[in-house]
């Protein structure tokens, strides 16, 4: 599968997933898992602007808020965003696609992108490294990117499935962008992080698979 394929479902079935609230989470093992791989791992303190990109329902975003983040969900799902604003309404919500956030470049220390169909598939392509890329731009000089996505790191990459990419594969993609950066597997999950951040920007008349190069 590509994230184009995935994006062609993307909408109907996410809105769809998430009428019943998408996945059955632990919240008491999430806010563990997170405030350990996440929060202590990358030395985040309380009072930071936290933006999650593909904040499905909501349920990471909350928790962030309510650990003391100045955190902000967005996903492009309508029905993700209704089950967060009813059932996580402590926190806030913008749906949209990531790619066209309406926030102002730099505004946020921390960007997270956590289960991001973007990165399940080919990570040096235009349109993942782009992602990256884009997302860099919220971010303020020295902030982070930190990004959280399955992976059995085995590499395979089966037809209609989302890729297992591997630890080099996810390492060559953060390198791509010349920045200190650190790839991990916790339990499961690829962990990985741009530090430092600088200043980016990206030609706004550029076209999107053009706008990379720009970084
Ligand atoms: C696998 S789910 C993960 C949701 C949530 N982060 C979690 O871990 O449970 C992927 C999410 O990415 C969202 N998504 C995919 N492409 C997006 C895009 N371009 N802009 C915003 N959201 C997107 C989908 O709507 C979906 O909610």
């Amino acid at each position: 599968m590509t994230v184009e394929a995935d994006e062609l479902r993307g909408d109907a079935y996410y809105n769809e997933f998430y009428k019943t609230g998408g996945w059955k989470y632990s919240l008491w093992k999430e806010t563990r898992g997170h405030r350990k791989n996440v929060v202590k791992r990358f030395g985040l303190r309380r009072g930071m602007r936290v933006l999650e990109v593909a904040c499905g329902a909501g349920l990471h975003t909350a928790m962030l808020t309510r650990m003391g983040f100045d955190a902000v969900g967005v996903d492009r799902s309508s029905g993700g965003i209704e089950w967060a604003r009813q059932h996580h309404p402590e926190a806030r919500y913008v749906c949209c696609d990531f790619r066209e956030m309406p926030f102002e470049p730099q505004s946020f220390d921390v960007v997270l992108a956590r289960g991001c169909s973007h990165y399940h598939y080919d990570l040096m392509s235009r349109k993942a490294l782009h992602s990256t890329a884009t997302i860099m731009r919220f971010i303020r000089p020295g902030g982070m990117f930190i990004m959280i996505i399955a992976s059995d790191l085995s590499g395979q990459r089966e037809p209609d499935k989302i890729w297992q990419n591997t630890l080099e594969d996810y390492r060559r993609h953060f390198e791509f962008f010349g920045l200190q950066s650190s790839v991990d597997w916790v339990d499961g999950m690829a962990i990985c992080a741009l530090y430092n951040v600088p200043a980016v920007e990206i030609r706004e008349a550029a076209p999107r698979e053009e706008a990379v190069l720009s970084v």
